[in-house]
């Protein structure tokens, strides 16, 4: 899967990921005290990232699935679908649940039941990432089996799922 342009932007995400856990983690040092909003500002931007990528490939599965396997387009579609997941979707989701439990116990201890349905929310979140990282696999080895019209409404279950787990954690309804 990955060509040498592929390797070289993983290398620039991982990269990435470590100059932002490593700035985390001084400013943890040098301030402890006001770290809170600054670890809150790198975990929405972790969440909104992995929120694009979640929106935008199962929008690809349905244009592949439409492409058919064997077409040019299936090739480029490989590609996107790959480098989308490893570059963008995975990172964010690990960079999300690390600042997200931090923040859980820092700020809550754990506790509030929005919190507990926010973490349900976001474990069937994983789940879907989950769904969607084994169907880049089948896509790639032309074994994907769902039509477009299954992957327009997987389109929408990540949506929903923010929108739940965005009203927990800004209004705490219970
Ligand atoms: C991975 C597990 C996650 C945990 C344990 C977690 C936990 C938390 C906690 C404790 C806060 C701080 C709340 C506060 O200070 O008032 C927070 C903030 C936030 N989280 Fe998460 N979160 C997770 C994933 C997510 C996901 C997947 C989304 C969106 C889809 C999300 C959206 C937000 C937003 C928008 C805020 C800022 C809320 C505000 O400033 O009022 N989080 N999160």
């Amino acid at each position: 899967m990955t060509s040498g342009s592929g390797r070289k932007a993983a290398r620039r995400a991982a990269i990435a990921i470590a100059v932002f856990i490593a700035g985390a983690v001084a400013l943890h040092m040098i301030a402890p005290e006001s770290f809170y909003p600054w670890a809150k500002a790198i975990h929405v931007i972790a969440v909104i990232s992995w929120m694009a990528g979640m929106l935008y490939l199962p929008r690809l599965f349905v244009y592949h699935a439409e492409a058919g396997s064997g077409t040019p387009q299936s090739e480029t579609f490989k590609l996107m679908e790959a480098r989308l997941l490893r570059l963008i979707i995975n990172p964010a989701m690990i960079v999300t649940w690390i600042f997200g439990l931090w923040l859980a116990w820092k700020g809550f201890g754990f506790s509030g039941g929005w919190l507990h349905a926010k973490i349900m929310g976001v474990l069937v979140l994983s789940g879907v990432h989950g769904y969607f990282a084994a169907s880049v696999r089948r896509f790639a080895e032309d074994r994907n089996e769902k039509p477009a019209r299954h992957w327009r409404l997987m389109n929408e279950v990540p949506t929903v799922l923010m929108v739940i787990i965005v009203v927990l954690v800004v209004v705490k309804p219970f």
